[in-house]
């Protein structure tokens, strides 16, 4: 048996979600699945890359501790794969003890051998990508992607990458298929034509202690790519394992996006050959989704959030979509109009379509029995699905879904023209047995149409098996078998693109136009989340002189004493307020009223007449609302 062990990168926990990620994980489960319809044994490793500068200014953003921002954003991952049933066997996260500990053993053994030595770095740091630049590499005094860049002078760890660039050169040049497709090879080949220099692995605790400490030198964590990339690895078993490798090691394929290219063909292969593991046998590097032929950015407005899609598409439908659209492996357009004519065209019409004709004939003329196709062959459907099971598996060890799926929808689009020369529907009348017979090669090509399709689509292809009176697990070949077809339902509705406008416009995370923000006092939820309110204890009120309306409040705020003005005297008087438990927002920026300084404001609800404080109830000073 064969064994196929795909992995897919793991994401920061400092952003959503959104629709990059979601691709490149139903890619991942979708070639899983296909691979177990071939009878391999198969392991898929996502999770969730929870260290370094981004997390932690992420979390301190939020005014949450880090753990905790990690967890909530880890969650969601998981939560948001469940629902587009991915089936992952194990979902890694950096911050795991076992991953942890073999980070640490594996940098133990890169300085053991030889792999790592100190020198002052002097150099720019792009934060937005964790990635260190030379004054050579930046273009106009930002990173190579445009991201702003800090000047950094400090001692750090690196890893001699540069002794390793032979052999990766040779070894990807003499291992066919090592980094697909051949133009991201090409692209490699190219950067490594260039003098490689050495990797930068450790970051200075003093400014930056969110990850994995180094045990050599306890002054530095590790550099996020490095703790990130060993994922793979670490993740590759048995947690309790003795050895750094797991018995699923070497991986058959990284899946990865273009953006990643360099870190995974380059530090990663490099830093496997240091620490003598054997490399992946494969690369895989998907392009971009566009949204309106732009990148998504979230200053553009334009991130998809994948999970806004479900409810108007169906996770089947959008699966389908992702998995159908990118031409391997360029980029694709995540536009209105793609995916209604995707859908439309390639589901309600041309398989649904075809679904509901026969079963409805079926249904009228006969009962629903439909006999064995026998060996009449009236249609002259069963060569081209014979050559398409011939060749599937192949397609899908070269990962080449896109002509797997190309083909299967020429064969329905050919079932259905047979459909209409052989017109079953005025057939029935002269001849109902032939008429049986049409539909019963339409009814096989559509079974074996949805055995094709249930990686993609797993629930809606049991639907349309149990439409034809057929199991799931049935036999990959032209089947002369007897059927009872069932009617129903469209299992494949037809999409709306007005409805589906308007879910676009309102879920994909798009700003509404300024006129609408100004009319319905619209925040994004960045906006909102960005305020940092906490539980706080009023210590002292005093009235501020000259101002009848404003009390000066001391508040003991979890991290200490803190001073806010609050125009709340006409509703309480000072005396009544000490030890009362507020609601406070603290990361305000201060402002002097009448003199007096004021850190912070407290949340009251008001109307014309009454206000009221509004309490936390019974908890600890410091402790976050949210
Ligand atoms: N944490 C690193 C990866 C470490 S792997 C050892 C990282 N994370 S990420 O959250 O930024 O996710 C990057 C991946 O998301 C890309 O490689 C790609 O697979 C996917 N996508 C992100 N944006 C994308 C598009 N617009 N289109 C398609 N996929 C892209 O990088």
């Amino acid at each position: 048996m064969k064994r196929f062990y795909i992995t897919t990168p793991i994401y920061y926990v400092n952003a959503n979600l959104h629709l990059g990620h979601a691709y490149t994980t139903v890619l991942a489960d979708v070639l899983g699945r296909y691979h177990a319809l071939m009878g391999d044994e198969v392991r898929m490793l996502t999770g969730t890359d929870e260290h370094g500068q981004k997390v932690l200014e992420a979390s301190r953003r939020l005014g949450t501790d880090p753990r905790a921002h990690v967890d909530g954003h880890s969650a969601r991952f998981r939560e948001a794969w469940d629902r587009l049933k991915i089936r992952y066997d194990r979902f890694i996260r950096t911050t795991d003890e076992d991953h942890v500990r073999r980070v640490q053993e594996a940098l133990v053994q890169l300085h053991a051998n030889g792999h790592l030595y100190e020198k002052d770095y002097v150099g720019w740091y792009d934060v937005k990508e964790e990635r260190y630049y030379t004054e050579k590499d930046l273009v106009d005094g930002r990173s190579p992607d445009g991201n702003e860049v800090a000047e950094l002078r400090e001692k750090n760890w690196f890893f001699r990458m540069s002794a390793f660039q032979d052999w990766l050169v040779e070894h990807i040049e003499s291992t066919p298929g090592f980094i697909q497709p051949d133009s991201r090879r090409n692209e490699v080949l190219g950067f490594l034509r260039r003098p490689l220099e050495d990797l930068c692995i450790s970051r200075p605790k003093s400014r930056m202690d969110w990850g994995i400490e180094l045990p050599f030198d306890r002054d530095f964590v590790c550099y996020v790519w490095v703790d990130a990339l060993l994922n793979y690895v670490t993740g590759s078993g048995d947690p309790g394992r003795k050895e750094m490798a797991g018995e699923w090691w070497p991986a058959s394929t990284h899946l990865i996006g273009k953006d990643i290219l360099t870190t995974h063909c380059v530090y990663w292969i490099t830093l496997l050959k240091a620490l003598d593991i054997a490399p992946p046998d494969s690369l895989l590097a998907h392009g971009w989704w566009l949204v309106d032929e732009k990148k998504m950015s979230k200053s553009d407005g334009n991130v998809i959030d994948p999970m806004a899609m479900i409810e108007p598409l169906g996770v089947d439908s959008f699966r389908f979509f992702l998995i159908r659209e990118m031409v391997p492996w360029n980029d694709a357009n995540f536009g209105l109009d793609s995916i209604v004519k995707r859908l439309n065209t390639d589901l309600a019409n041309d398989l649904g379509n075809l679904l509901s004709r026969v079963t409805n004939l079926a249904d009228k003329n006969f009962g629903g029995r439909l006999p064995s196709p026998g060996e009449a062959e009236l249609t002259g459907l069963r060569g081209g699905w014979t050559s398409l099971l011939e060749g599937w598996q192949e397609r899908v060890r070269e990962n080449d879904l896109y002509g797997l799926l190309e083909e299967l929808f020429r064969l329905v689009r050919e079932a259905n023209r047979m459909m209409e020369s052989h017109a079953p529907w005025k057939l029935v009348k002269e001849d109902p047995e032939k008429a049986a017979l049409v539909l019963a090669e339409m009814a096989e090509s559509l079974r074996l149409s949805a055995l094709l399709l249930e990686p993609v689509m797993p629930d809606k292809s049991r639907e349309v098996l149990e439409r034809l009176g057929c199991s799931a697990d049935g036999v990959l070949d032209w089947q002369a078998e007897a059927r009872q077809l069932q009617h129903g339902k469209p299992v494949f509705p037809r999409i709306d693109a007005k409805d589906l406008r308007k879910t676009l416009e309102n879920k994909s995370g798009k700003t509404p136009p300024p006129a609408k923000v100004e009319e319905e006092g619209l925040v994004d939820f960045e906006h909102f989340s960005a305020l940092r309110i906490v539980a706080a204890r009023i210590e002292q009120a005093d009235k501020v002189e000259g101002a009848d309306r404003l009390l000066k409040l001391i508040l003991d705020d979890g991290s200490g004493k803190r001073q806010i003005v609050a125009g709340i005297a006409s509703h309480y008087k000072a005396e009544e307020l000490s030890g009362r438990m507020i609601c406070a927002v603290v990361n305000l920026k201060p402002a002097t009223i009448r003199g007096v300084e004021s850190h912070g404001m407290l949340l009251a609800a008001k109307t014309r007449k009454k206000l009221t404080l509004v309490s936390p109830g019974e908890v600890a000073p410091g402790t976050p609302i949210g």
